[in-house]
């Protein structure tokens, strides 16, 4: 068992005995799920608990911290990945409180099939006291679902975030120690979980921003030591700041896509404009995601199939809309057989995103000096609308 704060024990759902050496361990799905027991003088909380299909596990490592009762089970958030071993651990503590806020209560009886009678409700700001610890509830919608809240332990100054400000880093460190890696995790992860919701992030990080904070412990990945380290990168995200980025992700079925889109990174860099060509073809969606995050411009490149976009480039664009990222710019290119709509229904999929359309480019078959020509052209409209907003 590895103390973080004396009565404050992480209860993760990884191998225990591989926690000494210390060392990067993948669960199936790329995460891991943390929960926390705090015992006070007089009571004992879990914070969170874990997925229900790693509820065997979960209860192994509760019951090797050697605690003897739970008072309270605080449940931050409905989704089953914190919440789906509450039964579990409800019957192991039958006397047990789920503590929680209206909305998750009633969330939780819909998804985790929880009695009525097994909550506490808690409302914004309300403490609970364990004795010499106490616990403030804060509510936080949208981080990821309606009802998130957190936990702030007033005493030792730690703000359990849940999913906010976590990371897709299934590691035995219970310290994030590797500022590079954790970065990038934590970044995939808001990225994938969080970027559809960035003005209730931006608001809730406000209100957590008001708290004196040591530590920030999330239910996935590492705890930080260094709170304003995420907290910073959070402000960046969520903030309406783009880079000098064009992202490009292709489909290429007999190569006259790539050569459009080989064209275009060279004279985009040509132009000072960085640039992400992604190979959706292989490529893994969530790398995706993390571009997403800050790339002024996004420029769709498919070839025609029967009469539409390649269905790859159409998970793209779902994917994109879904995310809503705060894309600028964006465009099509791609090369045809003998004609159809990719280009229209391309646009019709990203109804979500904000962005100006920048005339696309197309041509039958391999590209020629005129679709080369085009691609000049999108490449100097895309530096100029870089320039108007001041990136470039
Ligand atoms: Fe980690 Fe929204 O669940």
């Amino acid at each position: 068992m590895r103390v973080i704060k004396p009565n404050i024990y992480s209860v993760g759902v990884i191998d225990w005995d591989r926690r000494l050496f210390d060392e990067l361990i993948p669960l199936p799905d790329g995460t891991s799920y943390n929960s926390y027991i705090i015992e006070g003088s007089e009571k004992t909380a879990i914070l969170d608990t874990s997925d229900p299909a790693t509820s065997s596990q979960f209860i192994d490592h509760v019951l090797r911290t050697g605690v003897e009762k739970i008072d309270y089970i605080v449940a931050h958030h409905c989704e089953q990945d914190h919440s789906g071993c509450i039964g579990d651990l409800l019957l192991l503590y039958p006397d047990a409180k789920v503590v929680t806020n209206p909305k998750c209560k009633s969330l939780l009886i819909d998804h985790v099939g929880l009695d009525e009678e097994c909550f506490i409700e808690v409302e914004d700001n309300e403490e609970l006291s364990l004795g010499d610890k106490t616990l403030r509830f804060v509510y936080t919608p949208w981080v990821h679902w309606p009802e998130t809240m957190c936990s702030y332990l007033v005493e030792d100054k730690i703000l359990f975030s849940c999913d906010f400000f976590g990371a897709h880093l299934a590691t035995s460190q219970v310290y994030a120690n590797n500022d590079a890696l954790q970065y990038q995790d934590a970044k995939r992860y808001y990225a994938e979980i969080m970027m559809p919701f960035r003005p209730a992030i931006r608001k809730n990080i406000e209100k957590i921003s008001e708290l004196e904070l040591d530590l920030i412990a999330p239910s996935h990945g590492p705890i930080y030591k260094n709170p304003d380290f995420i907290i910073d990168a959070y402000r960046d995200w969520v903030s309406d700041d783009v880079k000098n980025l064009v992202l490009i992700p292709y489909i290429s079925m007999h190569n006259s896509t790539k050569e459009m889109v080989n064209y275009l990174v060279d004279a985009l860099i040509e132009r000072g404009v960085s640039v992400v060509p992604f190979n959706i073809s292989g490529g893994d969606i969530g790398e995706l995601a993390v571009e997403l995050v800050d790339a002024a411009t996004v420029v769709l490149a498919s070839p025609y199939v029967l009469t539409t976009a390649h269905p790859d480039v159409g998970y793209v664009a779902f994917a994109a809309n879904m995310l809503r990222p705060k894309t600028k710019f964006a465009s099509i290119i791609g090369s045809y057989g003998w004609g159809g709509k990719m280009v229209e229904n391309l646009i019709g999929m990203l109804s979500n995103l904000k962005a100006e359309f920048i005339e696309p480019v197309t041509c039958k078959g391999r590209p020629d000096e005129e679709a080369f020509e085009k691609l000049e052209k999108l490449a100097d409209e895309i530096l100029a609308k870089h320039k108007e907003i001041g990136i470039a």
